[in-house]
């Protein structure tokens, strides 16, 4: 039973929802579950504000975190929807597993979603582009600077209202020297130290001009893995590529409804590793037609530009992309314009 304690006085008038930078505003109320004694206990919806940690909390020393990061939409009649959060559930706890974090009840995590998104479902705004981003996570509290997992975890949900992730079309910039995951490694898992981990690459990037990295494998830094916060797709010709799932690769919930958008589109999709190589040799030949990412934060969003080894190589302008169809296929299906034949929506 989650208990539920009301702020007195909302936030919601101060914000203006057309002017949003992505992730700075969270609404009025967020989720806590505290892990003590071996068991999640005092589930609780309490008003958004600070919490008060121990300075030797494990998470201060060891980075033991996970999260995860899903959206909810509103259609034209006020209706709210979640967005495939079962997948992000599951996900979640493959991520806790790997961080010998235990893992968080499905039914519980399932009823905060609800409970709190159906709370603050104001602050989810109706109309293109817009969307509440859910960020669950969980952080070590146990204080202790023995390095060994934390006996004591908080579990929580915020909400935070957001428009596009991205406003123009990305220039990325292909790894050649430093990794973002390796075998054996937790690249699979949203452990918070993997984008920490990517923060120094990639402000040396975006030194010069670029917003994000496409990480290659570490070992041969010859195949492409995965773009920043997204996994990656290249079109070849009318064939759309992106990158297996691996121990290194994110399993994207974007990418994989991508993949089952493309089938339903009729579009011809191949799940291979598509190596450096490939990517020159079809740019010069004029095959290569469009790169683009795809998240939860950035939906879809289209490569003008990629560099490698100094040299910027532009995309050419194509018509009707392949980035755009399945960003409104997708999208039509998050706002409730479109049946949903998958079953990804979940009404609020
Ligand atoms: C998401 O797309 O939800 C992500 O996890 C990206 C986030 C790091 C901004």
């Amino acid at each position: 039973m989650i208990e539920v304690s009301r702020c007195q006085n909302s936030r919601i008038d101060t914000v203006d929802f057309n002017q949003l930078t992505f992730g700075k505003t969270f609404t009025d109320h967020m989720f806590c579950c505290t892990y003590d004694q071996g068991v999640w206990q005092n589930p609780r919806i309490i008003p958004y504000g600070p919490i008060t940690l121990d300075p030797g909390a494990k998470v201060f020393h060891y980075g033991q975190a996970i999260f995860e990061g899903m959206k909810a939409f509103k259609d034209d009649h006020g209706s709210v929807f979640l967005f495939r959060p079962d997948q992000n559930i599951t996900r979640f706890n493959k991520s806790a597993q790997r961080l010998a974090i235990p893992e968080f009840p499905e039914a519980l995590f399932f009823e905060a979603l609800k409970t709190l998104v159906d709370i603050d479902r104001d602050w989810v705004k109706a109309g293109h582009g817009h969307a509440l981003y859910i960020r669950p996570f969980v952080i070590a509290t146990e204080t202790g600077v023995a390095a060994s997992p934390a006996g004591g975890y908080e579990f929580m949900i915020l909400l935070s209202p957001v428009t596009a992730y991205y406003n123009e079309k990305l220039k990325v910039l292909i790894a050649d020297h430093y990794s973002r995951a390796a075998d054996g490694g937790v690249g699979f898992a949203k452990a918070a130290g993997n984008y920490a981990a990517q923060f120094y690459p990639t402000n040396l990037a975006r030194e010069k001009g670029y917003h994000q990295v496409i990480w290659t494998d570490a070992s041969s830094h010859e195949f492409l893995e995965e773009a920043g916060t997204m996994n990656v797709f290249f079109r070849v010709g009318d064939t759309l590529i992106t990158a297996p799932t691996n121990d290194r690769i994110l399993d994207g919930v974007t990418r994989k409804s991508i993949i089952d958008l493309a089938h339903e589109m009729h579009l011809d999709i191949s799940i291979r590793k598509f190596s450096v190589t490939e990517l020159m040799e079809a740019y010069h030949s004029g095959d290569l037609k469009e790169i683009f990412g795809s998240g939860t934060a950035a939906t879809i969003s289209a490569v003008s530009a990629f560099g490698h080894k100094d040299k910027l190589y532009t995309l050419p302008e194509v018509s009707d992309p392949y980035a755009d169809r399945l960003k409104h296929a997708l999208q039509d299906i998050q706002y409730n314009r479109a049946n949903d034949p998958f079953g990804w929506r979940v009404i609020v």
